[in-house]
């Protein structure tokens, strides 16, 4: 069995997003969610240099590539090894980089980049308010920060019940705590959004196809019911750097 005390995840991780249809479903989910979330800030720009934190294998920043429309560069930063090896050969303006993203590898440049990405990463970290700074470092001015965490109620529920068995979080971050870490980082325009509304999260366990794009319109529906908020599996939040 392997240890995941550190937070940081192994080969047995990018076996499961390639077979697993819930893990395939979430990442897509998030890599819709962060393109999404940029436009609506950033929405006529058609180059576009982007870096995702704790980027796995690569398949999110590959799928927000695509998204975006491919042109300009597409960073990612992954400490294990393993999910290294475990990537899929990218385009020539994607590079999957070995390193901390609480201690950015030096080439990467500051004021760098239009969009920066932490999706389901914060939690895994034992600063993560420190990444934040790093992320703010590389940004442009006006660049956009999209950060994910899973709810800690639904969090906690999935511990019970052994579904995030390979996930060791260090991390409960609410709304408030993110709200928190991400303002106390320098970032301002700061958004909160809830995602993934459980009975549409269990649908791909179910083995039942559906669209991130649509699954996100949901989303939107449902959470205009405030009522129905303790719902969400998931939370985002959207920043600029000033
Ligand atoms: C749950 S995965 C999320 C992958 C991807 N961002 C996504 O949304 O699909 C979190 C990733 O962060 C990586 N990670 C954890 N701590 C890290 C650190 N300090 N620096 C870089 N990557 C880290 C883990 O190894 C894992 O690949």
């Amino acid at each position: 069995m392997t240890d995941h005390s550190d937070g940081v995840m192994d080969r047995e991780y990018a076996a499961g997003r390639r077979r697993a249809p819930h893990l395939q479903f979430r990442y897509r989910v998030r890599a819709q969610l962060a393109v999404d979330a940029f436009r609506s800030r950033v929405p006529r720009q058609s180059t576009h240099r982007v870096i995702e934190l704790g980027a796995a294998d690569g398949l999110t920043l590959l799928a927000i590539r695509e998204l975006l429309g491919s042109q300009g560069e597409f960073d990612g930063i992954e400490l294990s090894d393993e999910l290294l090896a475990a990537a899929p050969s990218v385009p020539a303006n994607t590079r999957l980089l070995k390193g901390d993203v609480m201690k950015l590898p030096a080439e990467i440049k500051d004021g760098h980049y239009d969009l920066c990405t932490a999706l389901a990463v914060l939690e895994h970290l034992p600063d993560p308010t420190q990444a934040l700074r790093e992320a703010f470092r590389v940004l442009r001015p006006g660049g956009v920060l999209v950060a994910t965490a899973p709810n800690p109620l639904w969090d906690d529920i999935a511990g019970k019940l052994g579904m995030v068995a390979a996930e060791h979080h260090e991390q409960e971050l609410d709304e408030k705590a993110l709200r928190r870490i991400v303002a106390a980082a320098g970032f301002v325009n700061i958004e909160f959004r809830r995602f993934m509304w459980a009975p549409v999260g269990v649908l791909p366990y179910l083995k039942l196809k559906l669209d991130p794009a649509r699954s996100l319109e949901i989303d939107r529906w449902v959470s205009k019911l405030k009522l129905l908020n303790f719902g969400f599996v998931n939370q985002c939040i959207v920043a600029s750097k000033p």
